[in-house]
């Protein structure tokens, strides 16, 4: 309903409105403008349950976004640890508070820090938030998981300082690194619906699986995209753990599972072996607020089917 819907005299009848009429109709009309300016904002504050839920669901399919919440600490309030061959650092807060989380960020920022790894304040986000991954996630996707990381409780919890190791790091060898070695995903104009191009979606720009488990150069520590998802041992590994190869290979990848295995092991941790997920693996299918499990079958099969369709690489991962 428009404004001047609502506050339109009611003069259809070929009488002009009397002075009182007129008077009626100009308080009515600064009440509604009050109200819908009132409105608008509550608006802003409170997304859309269908947006929201969209939101819940993308955090999901991103793992939970668990490295920013420490095992059993308080959801997105950041502070894990992260050792790098540069030095430490340390998670952030992402959660809506002003001083010491996003709150005071507008959309856009967020978004821009999610996909291009930048701050506000034009400071880089260092690679270890995979958003050479996320940079790939459709635009509506990442509007709907802003809205919904606004509405997790917010966390008073300042930023641990990271203590880097390598002489100007960040003004000369991380925008080097990233100029060389970091090939970002292309955005889709929509997030695909359905099929191989949903599961190859979901692995490549919003579970980020090859920031896990594409195979990084001991040396430069880049992905090697031409050997995707193919493994790392835990030398190249996240966090110190081995990410198996994830390939069709038969001998060295998951060959061996059906689409059916592999989405009951992204929904249940479940193995076809009788074993469980562990490790980071299984945090990400936990999730925190939501997690991979949290994926509808038709998603968890569609990415077993993108997975079924990559090239087989041989790849031994101890
Ligand atoms: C944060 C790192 C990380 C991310 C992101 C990640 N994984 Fe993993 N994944 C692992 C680790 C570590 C293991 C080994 C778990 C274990 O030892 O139980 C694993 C195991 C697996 C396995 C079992 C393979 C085997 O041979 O045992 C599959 C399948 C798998 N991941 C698929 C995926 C998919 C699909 C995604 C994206 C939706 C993904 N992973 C994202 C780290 C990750």
């Amino acid at each position: 309903m428009s404004p001047m819907a609502a506050s339109c005299p009611s003069g259809e009848e070929g009488n002009l409105p009397g002075r009182a009429d007129v008077w009626r109709t100009a308080v009515t009309s600064a009440i509604l403008a009050v109200l819908l300016l009132l409105g608008s904002s509550a608006l802003a504050m409170a997304a859309d349950p269908a947006q929201l839920a969209r939101g819940k669901y993308i955090f999901g399919a991103a793992g939970g976004c668990g490295c920013h919440t420490e095992p059993k600490g308080v959801v997105n309030a950041g502070g894990r640890k992260f050792d790098g061959p540069f030095g430490t650092v340390y998670a952030s807060n992402i959660t809506p508070d002003t001083k010491t989380g996003i709150g005071g960020w507008t959309d856009e920022q967020i978004i821009t820090a999610i996909r291009l790894g930048r701050r506000p304040n034009g400071e880089r986000i260092l690679p270890v938030h995979p958003f050479t991954s996320f940079n790939g996630m459709a635009e509506d996707d990442l509007t709907a998981l802003v809205a919904f990381l606004r509405s997790v409780p917010p966390a008073n919890r300042p930023k641990t300082p990271k203590q880097i190791s390598i002489p100007m790091f960040e003004s000369v060898f991380l925008p080097a690194w990233l100029m060389t070695f970091a090939a970002k995903e292309t955005p889709p104009p929509a997030a695909p619906v359905s099929g191989v191009a949903r599961g190859e979606y979901l692995v490549r720009a919003v579970g980020h699986c090859g920031e896990c488990h594409t195979p990084r150069s001991a040396m430069t520590m880049a992905v090697d995209n031409s050997r995707f998802l193919a493994g790392n041992p835990k030398k190249t590994g996240p966090e110190g753990q081995a990410a198996p190869n994830i390939t069709p290979d038969k001998g060295t990848g998951i060959g061996d599972w059906t689409e059916e295995q592999i989405a009951t092991y992204l929904g249940t941790g479940n193995r076809p072996d009788g074993d469980v997920a562990g490790g980071l693996m299984g945090e990400g299918i936990q999730g925190t607020l939501a997690g991979y499990r949290d994926m509808t079958q038709a998603d968890r099969q569609a990415i077993a089917r993108y997975l079924k369709s990559i090239p087989a690489v041989k790849n031994k991962i101890e």
